[in-house]
């Protein structure tokens, strides 16, 4: 048996072998992420560089040396690799813990190929026990979060955070998410809201699962 953090090293370092000569790198965020770019450093003269998802990948990109390239000039990427806070058996998922969900979801959609990177916890039957976030300009805080009590959401606003982009986030507990790509289209068409951390219309293309007993599953 090996704990999360073990599971979390495993998945990541594994990720390395999907970067290719030349190749711009789409790099999430978080803890899982962050053994990616451990493992990443050992190549980094073979790649063109890394596409950032936050302020906390880039620091950890420099430290390294690697370099930290502009999305608008150098997508569509071939690969980006993130890890998630749930995902299901269709490799849809929910993101955000980190707060980067928008320039996540930016360089998901800007990319041909997408890899979570997760331990076995995050893999679930039905998302939604982990609260969703949702991205929101400050103005429309309470706007949206009543929206989200309108659906059946309970929502908390995470006061101690601003996001890269200078917006608040809003963990919405309790919603019943029966259909994720419906859902994820209906709360982004509420004014006001940035991103919400459904990635279910763009999911992962694979799924590096690494489990508790030792071993490494890829799905597709
Ligand atoms: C960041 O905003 C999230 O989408 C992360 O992908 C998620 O929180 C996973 O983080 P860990 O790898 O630290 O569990």
């Amino acid at each position: 048996m090996i704990d999360q953090n073990a599971q979390k090293k495993l998945a990541g370092e594994y990720a390395v072998r999907y970067v290719k000569d030349d190749m711009v790198v789409g790099v999430g965020t978080g803890s899982t992420v962050k053994y990616f770019i451990d493992k990443l450093a050992e190549i980094k003269h073979k790649i063109r560089g890394a596409v950032s998802s936050s302020s906390q990948t880039t620091n950890l990109l420099k430290q390294y040396g690697i370099a930290v390239l502009d999305l608008n000039s150098a997508g569509p990427l071939d690969i980006y690799i993130d890890g998630a806070d749930e995902i299901n058996h269709s490799l849809e998922m929910i993101k955000g813990g980190g707060a980067a969900l928008t320039q996540e979801k930016i360089i998901a959609a800007s990319s041909r190929k997408f890899i979570c990177i997760a331990d076995e916890s995050k893999y679930v039957m039905k998302l939604g026990n982990f609260p969703l976030p949702v991205e929101v300009i400050p103005l429309a805080r309470s706007y949206v979060a009543r929206e989200m009590v309108k659906l059946g959401g309970a929502p908390n606003w995470r006061e101690e955070v601003i996001t890269d982009n200078g917006n608040y986030i809003l963990d919405v507990h309790n919603l019943d998410i029966l259909e994720p790509i419906a859902l994820e289209e209906k709360i982004n068409n509420i004014v006001g809201v940035v991103t919400n951390g459904l990635f279910a219309k763009r999911g992962a293309d694979e799924l590096v699962l690494a489990k508790r007993d030792g071993s490494l599953d890829v799905l597709r």
